[in-house]
């Protein structure tokens, strides 16, 4: 998505003014910032390029004029405020929002994924995804068949692409997680992956898979082991699952295990833990 990008100089003293404004029209798009003359930088940001109406009437009753008006790019927006630094996702697998990292990568073994900073989750910062990472790579991958479900940026199916899996289907319930992961294919050498929006199981072909990968937090993950699709995708192979909060592991392992599958390893970390199930 776009946004319109208005900067103001302000007096301090009327910020109080236009605060009351901005909240009797439901408008919390804004920031103030102090500048070192004592005055009041404004910039407001107008989600899909444009302003409300209400919005333009108030600056317009305080006689105020815009100094700069632009529009950007949602990700040129988190590109300031999201790390860009390059990440370790687990031994070997590393995240590269630039890009910069990847001829050297090449020579020395490193799996460096071109990840650009992006709203979709999976940019190698958080547990469940470094988890899920890890127990990807204990796996043979080679000629298999990978369902990511809940996708995010693709991170972990393009994982499994570059450690040889024969095809990848990504999902997300998110379209621009859906998106996000069509760029992050192309990005990273996979145009052909399938990339598809849906609401866990229900538009996912019921074509099997060797491998489900899921780091979808407890809830969801009980609605899949409820969901008689996955008896289609997954009939038998591994499941991995991440993003399950700790406190829910006894629930989520019952919910699969009742359907036979068995647990083969974990991992626990800060308060989540993952797990990996054959059946
Ligand atoms: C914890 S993030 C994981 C993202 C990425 N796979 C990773 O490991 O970093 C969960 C993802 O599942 C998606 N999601 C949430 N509910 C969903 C649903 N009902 N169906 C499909 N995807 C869903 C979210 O949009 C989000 O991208």
């Amino acid at each position: 998505m776009d946004y319109a990008i208005q900067r103001l100089v302000i007096d301090a003293g009327n910020e109080a003014a236009l605060t009351t404004a901005f909240a009797a029209v439901g408008f919390t798009a804004y920031v103030f910032s102090t500048r070192t003359d004592g005055r009041l930088d404004l910039e407001l940001y107008g989600a899909g390029g444009v302003f409300p109406d209400a919005v333009i009437a108030a600056l317009g009753v305080l006689g105020l004029e815009s100094t700069e008006h632009r529009v950007a790019s949602e990700r040129e927006l988190l590109a300031n405020v999201l790390d860009s630094e390059p990440c370790e996702l687990c031994p070997g697998v590393w995240i590269d929002p630039q890009g910069t990292l990847r001829t050297s990568a090449r020579s020395d073994g490193r799996l460096v994924l071109h990840i650009p900073p992006s709203p979709a989750f999976g940019d190698g910062h958080h547990p469940s995804t470094r988890m899920a990472a890890s127990l990807l790579l204990t796996l043979d991958l080679a000629g298999r068949r990978v369902l990511d479900l809940g996708c995010g940026t693709g991170a972990l199916g393009l994982i499994a692409h570059h450690r040889g899996a024969a095809a990848v289907t990504f999902s997300d319930i998110d379209e621009g997680s859906v998106r996000t992961t069509r760029e992050t294919c192309v990005l990273n050498g996979y145009p052909q992956g399938t990339v598809i929006a849906s609401d866990l199981l229900t538009a996912v072909p019921t074509e099997a898979a060797d491998v489900v990968v899921a780091n979808l937090y407890a809830d969801p993950l009980l609605l899949v082991a409820q969901d008689e699709r996955l008896q289609a995708i997954l009939p038998h192979g591994t499941l991995i699952v991440s993003g399950v909060a700790q406190v829910k592991r006894p629930a989520v392992e019952a919910a699969f295990t009742a359907l036979g599958f068995t647990l083969r390893d974990a991992r626990e970390e800060a308060w989540w833990c993952a797990m990996r199930l054959e059946r």
